[in-house]
């Protein structure tokens, strides 16, 4: 059996990797590493909670001793590590708990893992960090889309912490020799996204009959990626990708966020049966967001070249399962929907 550590495995883009790698990969034991924020959710793994091949550790990633014990108890043999504090205006309203997880605990799992492989020099592993096309900043409409060599230029207090990540990440591997491949992908959608997020912050407002806050004139664009087709790159990246190495993940598909609410607007009215445009009265144009990215967009060419990886699911398809998903889970839905969240939509959209 292979040992994987997964950090912030509870979490939105860590629970669907979890569920394909445990469907896909029946030789590999699972542990995941969450603090359960209020992104956390251990019920995502409820129908495994007896399963050998699946423990879960409620911890926090800056526990330096906590990961020394669970690198010496389990021996892993690979690290994805997406915890982190993942919301672009959370950050701007409280940046110092980002820099806490996203900086200083990758630095703290990166020493565990150093430490680890010192003391197994004959045994493989490798790191993957799982990180944003937010680093690189905004794009012009017409500019080229990022590739693995566009320089970080950071917005937010979010994008900044995870561009520091991914610097530490790197100067692992260059000063320690420790094996890493970075991955900077797009925005994720699909099951199990947190109801702040925009596409299920919309879907659920919709059905909710509530205004659809769209930031500024809704001119921002987004590379949205299906996260089945991320979860599959991320396990190319392990198991093709080059030490050392940055692979940009996209979806192909770039649209402005009225277009992708609008269209959700169209899919949902279609799902409920009400009367077709009755949702798009919901639109609402709210103030911008500071420091707004206007456009991101990912130059697909080396994780094509590289790991084989190429976004498989058309963008309509993949939103009509996402809504699907949501309508047939309000149980989850509910059961989310409770005190930090209740409190951020209250202090974000309604003061
Ligand atoms: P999420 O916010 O849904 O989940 C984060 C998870 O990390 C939660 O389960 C939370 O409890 C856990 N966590 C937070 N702090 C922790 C800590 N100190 N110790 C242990 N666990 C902790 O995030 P997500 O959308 O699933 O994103 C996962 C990763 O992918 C992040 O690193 C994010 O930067 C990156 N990413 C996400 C997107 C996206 O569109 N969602 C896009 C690009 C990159
Ligand atoms: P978000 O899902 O927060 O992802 P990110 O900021 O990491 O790209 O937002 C996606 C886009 O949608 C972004 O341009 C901001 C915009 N947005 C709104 O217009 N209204 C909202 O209520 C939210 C949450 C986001």
């Amino acid at each position: 059996m292979k040992h994987v550590l997964v950090t912030g495995g509870s979490g939105f883009i860590g629970t669907n990797f979890i569920h394909y790698v445990h469907k896909n990969k029946p030789d590999w034991h699972i542990f995941n590493l969450d603090a359960l924020t209020y992104a956390g959710n251990p019920a995502n793994h409820s129908h495994l909670e007896d399963d050998p091949r699946y423990t879960f550790i409620h911890g926090n990633i800056c526990d330096a001793d906590l990961l020394t014990r669970l690198f010496d108890s389990h021996g892993f043999d690979g690290v994805f590590h997406f915890a982190a504090e993942s919301h672009v205006d959370r950050s701007i309203a409280g940046p110092e708990v980002f820099l806490h997880t996203n900086v200083t605990g990758t630095f703290r799992l990166l020493e565990a893992s150093l430490a680890h492989v010192r003391k197994n020099t004959e045994k493989p592993f490798r790191f993957v960090h799982v990180s944003t096309d937010e680093v690189y900043g905004s794009l012009g409409v017409d500019d080229p889309a990022f590739t693995e060599t566009t320089p970080f230029d950071p917005s937010s207090p979010y994008s900044a912490s995870k561009a520091a990540s991914d610097h530490f990440v790197k100067a692992w591997y260059k000063t320690f020799g420790l094996p890493v491949v970075v991955t900077n992908c797009s925005n994720n959608y699909g099951p199990f996204q947190f109801p702040e997020k925009l596409i299920p912050l919309m879907v659920l407002n919709i059905l909710d009959k509530k205004p659809l806050p769209v930031y500024g004139k809704g001119q921002n664009i987004r590379d949205w990626l299906y996260v089945a087709d991320h979860c599959d790159a991320l396990l190319r990246a392990f198991e093709k990708g080059e030490s050392g190495q940055t692979y940009n993940i996209g979806g192909g598909v770039e649209k402005s966020n009225l277009e992708v609410v609008k269209t959700i607007c169209e899919l949902v009215d279609a799902r409920t049966g009400r009367p077709d445009g009755s949702s798009r009265e919901l639109i609402t144009f709210v103030a911008d967001r500071p420091g707004h990215d206007i456009r991101y967009a990912i130059n697909p060419d080396k994780s094509f070249e590289k790991i084989g990886y190429r976004a498989g699911h058309s963008f309509e398809q993949a939103l009509s399962a996402t809504i699907d998903w949501y309508l047939e889970n309000m149980d989850w839905v509910r059961s989310v929907q409770t005190g930090a969240y209740r409190e951020w939509i209250k202090s974000h959209y309604e003061t």
